[in-house]
């Protein structure tokens, strides 16, 4: 799992681990800063964590191919991004491309990029939410796993707005996860089906 924040989708995911029958079990955490909650989440509940900065490396293709070492060493089979602020690069994705979530607070393709609930409100939409997608090598563009929606209020601010999506989101990773690890999936260009 990658971080860059709080990890409080991190830390549902770790709740939903406790039980055998969700399916799946969280094998390490990864973040790219120091000092991120969900590292600190890992580390309470024992999980091997580690941290790639982008600034320890030449370039950005060398800090690639070291987070993907690094992800590989744990063989995942899957790879979700939670909160994680970088985008992969092409050595990334060819390891873990198809099985690599994340997740968004927007109903995509509405507002894809870092700033999606403020410029959900700027635009004045009644409806927002949050989607869960494969990732591509595009920004918050591949294939969508799972959306819930999310309604505007009056005198959200973008706090406000983020913190309730964020509850609803949390649920939705957690059962689309738990829906794919256990009944598995198909991709047809983009539409995924999870389950028979
Ligand atoms: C989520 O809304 C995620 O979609 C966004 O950042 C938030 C992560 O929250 N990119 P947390 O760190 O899991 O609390």
């Amino acid at each position: 799992m990658l971080v860059s924040g709080t990890g409080s989708i991190l830390q549902a995911l770790l709740n939903a681990c406790q039980s055998e029958e969700f399916g799946a079990r969280i094998v390490a955490v990864g973040a790219d800063r120091d000092g991120t909650g969900g590292v600190e989440k890992a580390e309470a509940a024992g999980i091997p964590t580690f941290v790639r900065r982008v600034k320890d490396f030449p370039d950005r293709m060398g800090w690639d191919q070291a987070l993907t070492r690094d992800c590989a060493g744990y063989a995942p089979d899957l790879v979700v991004a939670a909160g994680f602020l970088k985008l992969v690069g092409q050595d990334f994705l060819s390891q873990f491309g198809g099985r690599m979530i994340n997740t968004h607070p927007a109903l995509l393709p509405a507002f894809p990029g870092l700033h999606s609930v403020r410029d959900a409100l700027a635009y004045g939409v009644k409806v927002t939410g949050c989607s869960v997608i494969l990732v591509d090598a595009g920004i918050d563009s591949g294939p969508i796993l799972a959306q819930q929606a999310v309604p505007v209020l009056d005198d959200d601010d973008e706090e406000a707005l983020h913190e309730r999506i964020k509850v609803v989101e949390r649920t939705l990773v957690v059962d689309t996860i738990g829906r794919m690890v256990r009944n598995g999936w198909t991709a047809s260009d983009r539409t995924v089906r999870i389950g028979s």
